[in-house]
C-alpha cells in the first residue's frame, strides 16, 4: 500500500487483488457509464486560476460539518456491498474514518449490524436510510439508528430502482453474493482475496454470517421511490440534522429545504442510476445558487484528486464524498488501505491549498476555478 502514491494506484492494486466479477461491482456503473465517466472528466476539463504570493501561512484543512470539526472537507460515502471486497468491510472504513477524524455514512445496505459499525466509529458516524418497502417500519428503524449513535440522517432519493448494471448482469453477480462456479474459478486466481472471503462467509456456529444479509434483502430485492410524503414523516421522527442525498435539479430545492433538509448531497449515485445526467461538479453551480446558503451542500461522484475537492469547494460545496476511492484501499489493504486513501487525499488537498495561496477552505474561493470556455 505504501507504494501507492495515487489514486489511481490504489484502485490498480484493488483490480489485481479482487476477482473481475468483484471489481467490476465496485467500479462500474449503469448502461453505457456515460456519467460515470463524465463525473471524472468534468473535473479533469476545470481550469484552476491560482493566486501567488499570498501570504495565507500554514494551511489548515480542517472544517465543519453540520457543526462537526472534521479533519478536511472529505467524507466517506455510503455504500453497500463492501463485505465482498474486504471480511471486515464496514468495521474497517469506519474505524479508519475514526482514526482520520472524518465522517463515515453507514449505509442501510451492510454486512454488520449498525451498532457494531456504530461503535467501530467512535460515535463520529451518519447513517443512510433506503425506505423500507413498509412505511410503518420507519419509525422502529429510526429509534434503532438514533439509539446506536448516529447524529446525522441522510436519504437517499435517487433510487427508486436500480440502475442498469450491465458489467453485474455480464458477470453474474448480485448481491447478496450467492457463489457460483465461475465465480470461484475467478477467485481461485485470487487467493489472498479467497481466503478473506472465505473466513468472512462462511457459515459459523451463530448461524452463518452470510444471513447478515438478510435483513437488508427486501431492500436488494425491491428498492423503492422516496416520496414527498416520507420525507415529511421522516423529518417528523428523526430530531438530529437531516440531509437529502441525490440531488441534480435545482427546481426541488426550494421545497426540500422547505420540508426541512438540513444540507443537500448533489449526487448522481457515483453513475450508478440514471445513465446521461450531467457530472455531479456540472450540476453543483445551479444547485448552489437555488440553496442561497440556507443549508450545506456536497458533492459526490468523480472527486479522485485534492485538487478535485479545491473544485467543488470553489463552485459552492461545503465538503465531498468519496465512494469508490475508498472501497479500492479497502479492497487493497483493509482499514489500513482505506486510511491511505484518507492520506494521500489529505496530502493532496494540502497542497492545492498551499498552492493557490489558501490557509483554510474557508479561503477558497469561486476565482479560483476559471470559467467554462
Ligand atoms: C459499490 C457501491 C455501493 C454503493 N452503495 C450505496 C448505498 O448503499 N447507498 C447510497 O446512498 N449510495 C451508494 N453508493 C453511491 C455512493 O454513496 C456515492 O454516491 C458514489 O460512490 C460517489 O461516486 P464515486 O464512487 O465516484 O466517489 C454506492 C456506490 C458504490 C460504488
Amino acid at each position: 500500500m505504501r507504494g501507492a502514491v495515487n489514486l489511481a494506484d490504489v484502485r490498480e492494486l484493488a483490480r489485481r487483488r479482487l476477482p473481475r466479477a468483484v471489481f467490476d461491482m465496485v467500479d462500474g456503473g449503469a448502461d453505457d457509464e456515460l456519467t460515470l465517466t463524465r463525473n471524472e472528466t468534468a473535473f479533469r476539463e476545470l481550469l484552476l486560476s491560482p493566486r501567488t504570493m499570498a501570504d495565507a501561512g500554514p494551511v489548515d484543512p480542517s472544517t465543519e460539518v453540520l457543526g462537526q470539526r472534521v479533519s478536511m472537507p472529505v467524507l466517506l460515502a455510503p455504500t453497500g456491498g463492501g463485505r465482498v471486497a474486504h471480511r471486515r468491510a464496514e468495521l474497517a472504513v469506519a474505524a479508519a474514518a475514526r482514526a482520520h477524524g472524518t465522517v463515515y455514512v453507514q449505509s442501510t445496505v451492510t454486512g454488520f449490524p449498525l451498532e457494531e459499525v456504530a461503535r467501530a466509529g467512535g460515535g463520529g458516524l451518519w447513517y443512510q436510510l433506503y425506505a423500507p418497502a413498509a412505511r410503518a417500519e420507519i419509525p422502529a428503524m429510526l429509534e434503532r439508528v438514533a439509539a446506536a449513535g448516529y447524529r446525522v440522517l441522510v436519504l437517499t432519493v435517487d433510487t427508486p430502482v436500480f440502475g442498469g448494471r450491465e458489467r453485474d448482469r455480464r458477470n453474474g453477480f448480485s448481491l447478496p453474493v450467492r457463489p457460483h462456479p465461475r465465480m470461484l474459478l475467478q477467485g481461485a486466481s485470487r487467493p489472498a482475496w479467497a481466503v478473506d472471503f472465505l473466513r468472512g462467509n462462511l457459515p459459523t456456529r451463530r448461524g452463518g454470517r452470510l444471513s447478515a444479509w438478510a435483513t437488508q434483502r427486501q431492500i436488494l430485492a425491491a428498492p423503492r421511490p422516496v416520496t414527498w410524503a416520507d420525507l415529511a414523516h421522516v423529518r417528523d421522527l428523526w430530531s438530529g440534522p437531516l440531509v437529502v442525498k441525490g440531488v441534480l435539479r435545482p427546481q426541488e430545492v426550494p421545497r426540500l429545504l422547505d420540508a426541512g433538509a438540513d444540507a443537500l448531497v448533489v449526487s448522481n449515485h457515483g453513475g450508478r442510476q440514471l445513465d446521461g445526467v450531467p457530472a455531479t461538479i456540472e450540476a453543483l453551480p445551479a444547485v448552489v445558487a437555488a440553496v442561497g446558503g440556507r443549508a450545506e451542500v456536497y458533492l459526490d461522484g468523480g472527486v479522485r484528486r485534492g485538487t478535485d475537492v479545491l473544485k467543488a469547494l470553489a463552485l459552492g460545496a461545503r465538503a465531498v464524498l468519496v465512494g469508490r476511492p475508498y472501497l479500492y484501499g479497502l479492497a487493497a489493504g483493509g482499514q489500513a488501505g482505506v486510511e491511505r486513501v484518507l492520506e494521500l487525499l489529505h496530502a493532496e488537498f494540502v497542497r492545492a491549498l498551499a498552492l493557490t495561496g489558501c490557509r483554510t477552505p474557508a479561503d477558497v474561493e469561486a476565482g479560483l476555478v476559471l470559467p467554462a470556455r
